[in-house]
């Protein structure tokens, strides 16, 4: 794109969306400088697809069970670009990517994940935590690559365990922070005003 940096950003979910809704909401109060070109989800029954329509933003179904993986990321990728994304941003896309797709936006992906980054990786992290019995556990937004939870560090929030807490009341206070430190993390990127040495992501 020509004239100011592009700031749209794709979002991709497949479930609930509240990490969606709290980035539209930064963007609404003028907290976040970035447009939501498109909201691409892979399931249908995604609440996060009727509350991208209420919204009244470009929203697109596409629908990926059975599909090869590849395939399914090619048609993504097509549909990111086409919509001229400068940012794509995972909130509960529940589904692995190809290298395909990684390569195609290289450290222009990025993902929010419920727990304190390298800790606790992969599916029901907050789970994950409270059984271990940690006292401190939180959010990451992190870059997207080829190996799940792993690209370099954005943004982190800590979140204490605290003795009354069930899985439930722990999830809750980690959702808020997420809601917090995603759209701040998606502002750093976009900013451009960050370089990345080694895995560290150091803001300039
Ligand atoms: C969040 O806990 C996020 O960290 C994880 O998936 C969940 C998505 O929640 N990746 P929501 O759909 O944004 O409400």
């Amino acid at each position: 794109m020509s004239g100011a940096a592009n700031r749209r950003i794709g979002i991709l979910l497949s479930g609930r969306g509240s990490n969606f809704e709290a980035i539209h909401r930064a963007i609404a109060a003028g907290e976040l400088d970035a447009e939501i070109a498109v909201v691409i989800s892979n399931r249908e029954a995604a609440p996060g697809v009727d509350t991208a329509r209420r919204l009244g933003l470009k929203t697109v179904v596409m629908p990926s069970q059975g599909a090869p993986r590849e395939q399914f990321d090619r048609e993504l990728v097509r549909v990111l670009n086409e919509n001229q994304v400068a940012l794509v941003c995972l909130a509960g896309y529940m589904r692995l990517l190809s290298g395909y797709f990684v390569q195609a936006f290289p450290q222009r992906i990025v993902n929010i994940h419920p727990s304190l980054l390298p800790s606790f990786p992969g599916l029901d992290a907050q789970h994950q935590a409270f059984d271990y019995g940690v006292k401190f556990t939180g959010c990451t937004v992190h870059f997207v690559d080829e190996h799940l939870d792993n690209g370099p560090i954005i943004q982190q929030a800590v979140v204490p365990v605290l003795d009354g807490d069930t899985y439930e009341t722990l999830s809750a206070r980690i959702l808020a922070e997420e809601h917090k430190i995603y759209s701040k993390a998606i502002g750093i990127v976009l900013s451009g005003a960050y370089r990345i040495e080694g895995r560290r992501v150091v803001t300039v």
